[in-house]
């Protein structure tokens, strides 16, 4: 483990000098003086007193240093059926002439504009122009339906909107702009203008006065390279909202400054990539795998990133991946194990990836939500390439724990997403806060500070901050996973304790889902809960009891309850099954036995809680499951 043993121990020894020493990989406007302040914020911020902006370390930087020609950017799009490349000076031009479009509509520094948009080069563009700016993007990824964006609209209180006219997904063609408008409609607060990307597979209606064409005004703009805005390190480079316990998303805040040192410290380090490397994330900008490692990481390090707007499989087939790893000499993929699953069942012996020449390709990193050794050992054996899995969360922008290529792999474990990263000393709790031996489950958490890019706060929400990530176990970041650390200090990640699932590495709230389902008129109680399922991990199923006297036909209410889930959070929420009982299992006390139903629907032994009110309703609970297809193999 040398390399790696050594640079945990350099950390270790003084973190403070650690970060002082990775922050010289980036350009400041005033350098900081001071590494860390233990006495701002709920625990401390990094880089107090230095000044810079991210869009110049991304962008101009590179440009300045003679790397204009370099390529920056590839936008491939089966579903399009397009492909571009843009340099890094091409870069520029369009990220200048966007940010000067902001500008003339009064965007300044410390104003929000929300990003609503497909996989298209124009939202790293739009993240890039207020990043220029000193303005704070919030990304909403577009599978997420009106009253969703609604709710970020009025929590974010944004000056501007830029969207698209649609996304395009393989069965359809997904109209965005009816969803803003009736976002806006919905929300108390209202953007002064949107921008809307009109695209070829479907024009949108325009409202006159408020909204603006994308292609008309930027290219009007085009030459214009308005400077960069001064930011303090402290400031907030975005706001990214991510599941919560409510329907309330939180709004994780990302610093500028620590989030650049870490995303550059981590591209070399964890990722083993250099300067003019190719880097694909097969994600979307939407989620925080999209901010970090398809826009910020790679253009804070001098490499190309890849905007894939397709799927791995269906786009047209399982070989997708091998053709744009091939097509784009990528060195690095990273994805979710989802979508080696989905690739592994249509073309389970790999013979496609034999179509294509992957011989740039390096390495496989897999995160978003637990690999099953299955995928690993399957990925190892096609691709013979080392298979990364590592671990992280929206609020920590960059991995927790993982295999740092750059370091050197250590062994892989499969099951374990690596060992902890420099920043993050990682322990395992039991509930009354004591410390577990190795190899014991428990709570995972994190001792405080948080290095770099660690979310310093949610936006508007400080109280909210430290009850979700403080409060629990004093003096370190609950992480809400659960999981052991063995012997060798590799960390396993197990389940979530609180009623987060992950439906093909997307994170989603159960307690979101009931909301919804409760306030349908007919319904007097329900509960969600996520089943594993093959090939997107979990998949929500929600139980309902109608009210007295409803009359309703179950199968009915069943179809619109599934369809109002569909259009109040959206089609990624990706629920499909509702089902009728009489009753819901329960405590003594009315606390809702979740975790038993989903130990059931699973087909997994459980204790029959002691406290359970009438262990019968189980086999009633039971029944439905079997009617639904479920409790058929063993979990
Ligand atoms: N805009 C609009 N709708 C979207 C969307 C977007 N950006 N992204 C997904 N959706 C829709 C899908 O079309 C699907 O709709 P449907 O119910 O009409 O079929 C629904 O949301 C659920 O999407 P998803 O769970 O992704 O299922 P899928 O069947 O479309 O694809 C996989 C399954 C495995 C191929 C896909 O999830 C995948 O590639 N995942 C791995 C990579 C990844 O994105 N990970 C996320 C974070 S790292
Ligand atoms: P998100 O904030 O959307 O990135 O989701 C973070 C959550 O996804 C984590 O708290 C875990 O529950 C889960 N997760 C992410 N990566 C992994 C991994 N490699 N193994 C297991 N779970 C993971």
């Amino acid at each position: 483990m040398s390399g790696y043993t050594e640079t945990y121990q350099a950390w270790l020894d003084d973190p403070e000098a650690f970060w002082m020493n990775a922050a010289q990989d980036i350009d400041w406007m005033k350098a900081p003086d001071i590494a860390f302040n233990p006495d701002a914020g709920a625990y401390g911020r990094w880089f107090p007193d230095g000044v810079c902006n991210t869009c110049w370390n991304a962008v101009d930087r590179h440009v300045a240093a003679g790397h204009g020609e370099r390529l920056a950017l590839v936008h491939d799009s089966p579903v399009a059926g397009s492909k571009q490349s843009f340099t890094y000076a091409e870069l520029q031009t369009e990220v200048g002439a966007l940010a000067q479009v902001l500008l003339a509509n009064g965007v300044v520094k410390g104003d929000r504009v929300i990003i609503y948009m497909p996989m298209v080069p124009e939202a790293i563009f739009a993240m890039l122009a207020c990043a220029r700016l000193g303005a704070i993007h919030s990304v909403v990824f577009g599978g997420f339906a009106s009253a969703e964006l609604a709710t970020r609209i009025e929590d974010a209180k944004p000056k501007v909107i830029i969207s698209a006219s649609c996304g395009i997904e393989p069965n359809r063609v997904v109209a965005y702009k009816p969803l803003l408008d009736e976002a806006i409609e919905m929300s108390e607060d209202k953007p002064e203008k949107c921008i809307v990307l009109q695209r070829d597979a479907l024009e949108a209606d325009m409202i006159s006065g408020r909204d603006l064409d994308y292609a008309e005004t930027v290219g009007a703009a085009r030459g214009a390279i308005p400077d960069c805005v001064p930011v303090k390190a402290t400031d907030p480079a975005y706001i990214l909202y991510t599941s919560g316990t409510t329907g309330q998303p939180k709004g994780v805040v990302r610093d500028t400054g620590g989030h650049m040192v870490a995303m550059k410290w981590s591209m070399e380090h964890h990722y083993g990539v250099k300067p003019g490397d190719v880097f694909w994330a097969a994600s979307d900008v939407g989620w925080v795998v999209g901010h970090s490692y398809i826009c910020y990481a790679p253009l804070l390090h001098g490499c190309a990133t890849i905007v894939y707007e397709g799927k791995p499989v269906g786009t047209p087939d399982a070989g997708a991946f091998w053709r744009v790893i091939a097509e784009h000499k990528v060195v690095a993929l990273f994805t979710a194990p989802t979508a080696f699953r989905a690739i592994r069942k249509e073309d389970p012996s790999g013979k496609l990836i034999d179509n294509y020449d992957l011989s740039h390709f390096r390495t496989l990193f897999l995160a978003g939500e637990r690999s099953d050794p299955a995928t690993i050992e399957w990925a190892q054996q096609k691709l013979k390439r080392p298979v990364i899995d590592h671990w992280w969360q929206t609020e920590t922008g960059w991995p927790m724990s993982g295999n740092p290529v750059g370091l050197g792999v250590l062994p892989v474990k499969p099951g374990s997403p690596g060992v902890p990263m420099p920043g993050y000393k990682i322990d395992v709790l039991d509930d009354a806060g004591n410390p577990v031996p190795p190899g014991t489950l428990g709570n995972i958490v994190c001792k405080l500070p948080l290095p770099p890019s660690g979310t310093p706060t949610l936006w508007n929400a400080e109280e909210r901050f430290f009850n979700a990530y403080l409060k629990d176990f004093p003096g370190y970041y609950t992480t809400s996973d659960a999981g052991i650390i063995d012997e060798e200090g590799y960390v396993f990640i197990m389940a979530r304790t609180d009623d987060i699932i992950n439906v093909a590495g997307h994170r989603l709230s159960t307690g979101a889902m009931e909301e919804v389902i409760a306030a349908h008129k007919d319904i007097a109680e329900c509960a969600v809960i996520g089943a594993a399922d093959a090939l997107k991990g979990q998949m929500p199923i929600g139980f309902f009891v109608q009210n007295d006297g409803a009359g309703r036909d179950g199968a009915e209410l069943e179809k619109e309850l599934v369809a109002l889930v569909r259009e109040k959070i959206g089609a990624v929420a990706a629920f499909k099954t509702a089902m009728e009982v009489k009753r819901l299992p329960k405590t003594r006390s009315g606390k809702v036995l979740r975790g038993t139903m989903q130990k059931l629907a699973d087909n997994q032994d459980f204790k029959m809680p002691a406290a359970i009110d009438d262990p019968a309703i189980l086999d009633e609970i039971s029944d439905v499951l079997v009617d639904h297809g479920y409790r058929k193999v063993q979990g």
